[in-house]
């Protein structure tokens, strides 16, 4: 994987401001069209927060934005080319300025959060999708939870509406999303089946799974179990099958972002009320629960590999390659 450090046509800026270097997309393509270049050093706006990055990790939104896939996803992206060529959502840094209108944060202050450009030095990042975290909660740990944290925690609380000693089922516990569901599932008092596949069993038990499903061996769906919940990150069984599986009030609810797999959601949620959906929003009240529970133990991101930022596109080549395991991580 080559990574190029030339000054992309962003640079021309930055004569008039400080630079930074930050990884660009001036195309739709795979790993190979992303560049490290310098960059205008971004300036926080009304209600921005400015961060120094020290973290933050992959996500297959960032794989979305890279490639253009699938392609409905141009009509806001950019149809021939990305209109917005920074990437990185992810951010886990300390606060190096705000603009104005913010009161919540100052410089200096450790923060995570969600924005648009956190493969950078620096990062602009709104306040209300910002929190502060806790002493003691490492940038690494923080930088791979906030898209994917805020995922299995709305996915579970709200559009599941999990509640204390109900049962829940994942479907794909092992992944970015999934092994911290399954950790937010224990946090909301829930018994928890984790479906993950053999190389993932011992991290799953670690994790707090109650019952674990090698889905390599078993075919969750093949069971008498029952479940209040059904959350599926992996779309991998008819839904059909899935609904067998609810008690009368279950509820199922999928993160799935496979084009083809939800337009099978768009037709079932026609004939099955309690089918979910949904797109996470970055929430700061959210963040500041996922940070109290980074700092109890709560919350154990599993790191599975770490690239440095000059090594962006070498981290999105080998997430696009997989198998990924939980999070791929950049750090500065
Ligand atoms: N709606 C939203 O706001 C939102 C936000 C984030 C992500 N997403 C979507 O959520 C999905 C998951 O994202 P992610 O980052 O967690 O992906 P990921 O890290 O690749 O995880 C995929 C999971 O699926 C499991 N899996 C693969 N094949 C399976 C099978 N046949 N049966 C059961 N499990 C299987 C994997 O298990 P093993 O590794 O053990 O094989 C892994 O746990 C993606 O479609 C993504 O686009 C949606």
């Amino acid at each position: 994987m080559s990574l190029q450090s030339a000054a992309a046509p962003a640079a021309a800026s930055s004569t008039t401001r400080p630079s930074m270097v930050a990884a660009h997309h001036p195309i739709y393509g795979d790993a190979s069209v992303v560049i490290l270049a310098p960059t205008a050093r971004p300036k926080p706006h009304e209600g921005e927060v400015l961060v120094a990055v020290h973290a933050s990790s992959v996500n297959y939104g960032d794989q979305v934005m890279l490639t253009g896939r699938p392609w409905l996803v141009r009509l806001v992206f950019g149809l021939r080319r990305p209109k917005r060529r920074l990437l990185g959502i992810d951010v886990a840094g300390v606060v190096a300025a705000v603009g104005p209108g913010v009161t919540d944060f100052a410089p200096g202050d450790r923060v995570f959060g969600q924005s648009e450009g956190a493969w950078a030095e620096l990062a602009t990042v709104p306040a209300k999708a910002l929190a502060h975290l806790p002493d003691g909660v490492p940038f690494a740990a923080a930088g791979a939870v906030p898209l994917a944290g805020m995922t299995a925690l709305q996915g579970l609380r709200d559009h599941g509406r999990l509640r204390a000693g109900e049962r829940v089922l994942i479907n794909g516990a092992s992944g970015g999303v999934g092994h911290l569901a399954l950790q937010v599932a224990k946090a909301l008092g829930a018994h928890v089946t984790a479906v993950v596949s053999a190389r993932n069993v011992a991290q799953a038990r670690a994790l707090g799974a109650d019952v674990v499903v090698d889905y390599t061996r078993q075919d969750f769906t093949a069971t008498d179990a029952r479940y209040d919940l059904i959350l599926d990150v992996a779309g991998s069984q008819p839904l059909r099958a899935c609904r067998r599986l609810l008690q009368d009030g279950g509820r199922y609810v999928s993160t799935v972002g496979n084009l083809r797999f939800l337009l099978k959601l768009v037709v079932a949620r026609l004939f099955w009320r309690n089918l979910g959906f949904f797109n996470q929003r970055a929430d700061a009240a959210d963040l500041h629960t996922l940070a109290g529970w980074l700092a109890d133990g709560r919350l154990r991101p599993v790191v599975e590999r770490s690239y440095p930022l000059d090594k962006v596109a070498d981290a999105l080549a080998a997430f696009a390659h997989g198998p990924n395991g939980a999070k791929t991580l950049i750090v500065r």
